[in-house]
């Protein structure tokens, strides 16, 4: 086992993206940031120096951080986040997990445009299960808006509703042809996916040159912030082998879903014509049946030997709201091997998961209150709005430091809003959540079923749920409201992920053994529905081992 070692400058630097030039923040100067490269098992130490005037944590996304529960980075459950000029050190072991993953910022909406990959390669003379391809090639698929992220967050939390879609969908921060900047450099949109605007000569697109015959591994990771995105080759069959770090039985298929912070790597085969074929990602988003208006990003997956700046054929993207589309590519994800799928249950827990409207909102600085029905866009698990404390969870926890939370999370919603059956009318006049910082409290090696049932008082929208320090077994999915004697459960190949979207109007059986001691958070991987509340954490006791146990903190967490 090797270690490897990162220096992450966080900086800020000027970019031209959509004919405009501004600030964005980064790593080391580039964006997307810099790829961390290891083998299973390995250590992982990456320094990370603030050079911006802007606070910031930085999230090892999907790793499972065991017994390092401090460098797991969210701001405010793990860690303070470091301030101007301040250093911290993240270490953590890979132990058991190869793959493709992603970090990112996880304080406000820095991460809009602060993430890179994780490429996790299998230990030394262990195969994969799939003919390793030809060449692979990172895919990060992100969203850009030429706002300050930072300043687009508190606008967007202070109108008390929804946030503006954003200017551009990327591929490896690309938007692609789409946007014209004759018109005095403000940009004009296409939606349609065939029309051209830029010259090819002046293209911010990107290009995977490939050889006929070969094959390529994909390695797709979704970095979107506020929506999940369907992604297309024209002409090309994708193959999934893996997801979120798992190997999974091969699943042959048009186009894909991800959920912000989902990975998946797929095998392509260049087995057309010699031409310029279109990749393309666009939005999915389900609720109330408004068309998202951000234009679909384009890459091309370009044949050697292709007539230059021709396409031949385009992507087409399911619809925006398709969601069979989703569920299709969902019920093809199977693990390889599942066999520590936790068969026996210890605990039952039973979350609601959605939106609603509050009267007012206390993390909302304009209390003004003007946004839907005379209130302010919330979301709530079981009822409760989660509010970030002043110093860390895990600190407060660590040196049994009182009034940062209280211990009550419920098991089970304190009241049931049943949107899926019959809203509006058994929808109450004050659909307000109870504000909190309420953590709910796992003893070592529970193991831990989990329903999340999507509902609201307001819509219904499918959640890309995420847990920190675990992947979790999908045993269960479906629409509608969670029935316990109709759920039909997989036990033999569910798949092992670390984000799952929740159907719209539905529900997600998730199963986890919580084996490893820390303070995790749940939320939804949709910054705007974390701001507006939509999350939780667990703490997971010490068990009786010394590998049982949660070590001290490092000498150089930041303070508050
Ligand atoms: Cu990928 Cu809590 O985040």
């Amino acid at each position: 086992r090797s270690t490897r070692f990162y220096d992450f400058k966080v900086q800020t630097m000027k970019i031209t993206k959509l004919c405009t030039t501004k600030d964005i923040v980064v790593i080391n100067n580039i964006f997307p940031g810099p790829v961390v490269y290891a083998q299973e098992d390995d250590r992982v130490i990456v320094r990370v120096t603030n050079e911006t005037p802007y606070n910031i944590t930085i999230h090892w996304h999907g790793v499972r951080q065991r017994l390092s529960c401090w460098s797991d980075g969210p701001s405010y459950i793990t860690q303070c986040p470091i301030q101007a000029g301040q250093t911290f050190t993240y270490e953590f072991t890979l132990v058991q997990q190869k793959g493709t993953l992603l970090w990112h910022a996880h304080n406000s909406w820095l991460r809009a445009t602060v993430y890179g990959a994780i490429v996790i390669y299998p230990k030394t003379g262990v195969p994969y299960p799939f003919k390793y391809p030809y060449e692979e090639h990172i895919l990060i698929l992100g969203e850009y808006w030429l706002k300050d992220i930072q300043q687009l967050e508190k606008d967007t939390l202070a109108s008390g509703g929804g946030p503006p879609p954003a200017d551009a969908f990327t591929i490896n921060g690309h938007p692609g042809p789409k946007y014209n900047c004759s018109n005095n450099g403000l940009h004009a949109l296409s939606l349609s996916l065939s029309t051209n605007y830029f010259p090819f000569h002046m293209l911010d697109v990107y290009q995977i040159d490939v050889v006929p015959g070969k094959t390529y591994l994909l390695r797709l990771i979704s970095a979107a912030l506020n929506s999940e995105v369907f992604f297309t080759i024209a002409n090309h069959k994708l193959t999934i082998v893996e997801a979120d770090a798992e190997y999974t039985k091969p699943f042959t298929t048009d186009r894909v879903m991800l959920g912000p912070g989902q990975t998946l790597n797929i095998l392509v085969t260049a087995d057309q014509s010699i031409a310029k074929y279109s990749i393309a990602m666009g939005p999915y988003m389900s609720a109330q049946g408004v068309p998202f208006q951000t234009i679909p990003s384009v890459a091309y997956f370009n044949y050697l030997g292709a007539v230059p700046n021709q396409v031949a054929s385009q992507a087409s993207l399911p619809s925006f709201n398709d969601n069979l589309a989703v569920k299709t590519v969902m019920d093809g994800l199977r693990s390889l091997n599942a066999s520590k799928v936790p068969k026996v249950i210890d605990k039952n827990l039973f979350f609601t998961i959605g939106l609603n409207v509050d009267k007012c909102h206390s993390s909302t600085p304009n209390k003004s209150c003007q946004g839907v029905n005379g209130g302010v866009m919330a979301a709530s698990m079981n009822n409760i709005s989660f509010i970030k404390p002043k110093i860390s969870l895990l600190e407060a926890y660590y040196k049994s430091i009182n009034g940062q939370y209280t211990p009550d999370f419920p098991d089970v919603p304190f009241k049931f809003y049943d949107f899926v059956n019959g809203a509006p009318n058994n929808i109450p006049n004050n659909t307000s959540s109870l504000n909190g910082t309420r953590v709910n409290v796992l003893e070592y090696g529970t193991r831990v079923q989990l329903i999340l049932q999507d509902t609201g008082t307001l819509t219904t929208e499918n959640h890309p749920i995420h847990l920190h320090g675990f992947s979790f077994y999908v045993v269960g999915y479906g629409s509608g409201n969670y029935n316990p004697q109709t759920a039909d459960l997989n036990l033999v190949d569910p798949p092992y992920m670390n984000v799952f979207g929740v159907p719209v109007g539905g529900w997600a059986a998730i199963r986890f053994i919580a084996d490893n001691p820390g303070v995790w958070f749940m939320h939804c991987h949709l910054d705007i529905h974390q701001s507006w509340g939509l999350g939780m954490s667990f703490i997971v006791k010490n068990g009786i081992g010394p590998l049982q146990t949660l070590p001290h903190p490092p000498a150089d967490l930041p303070r508050c």
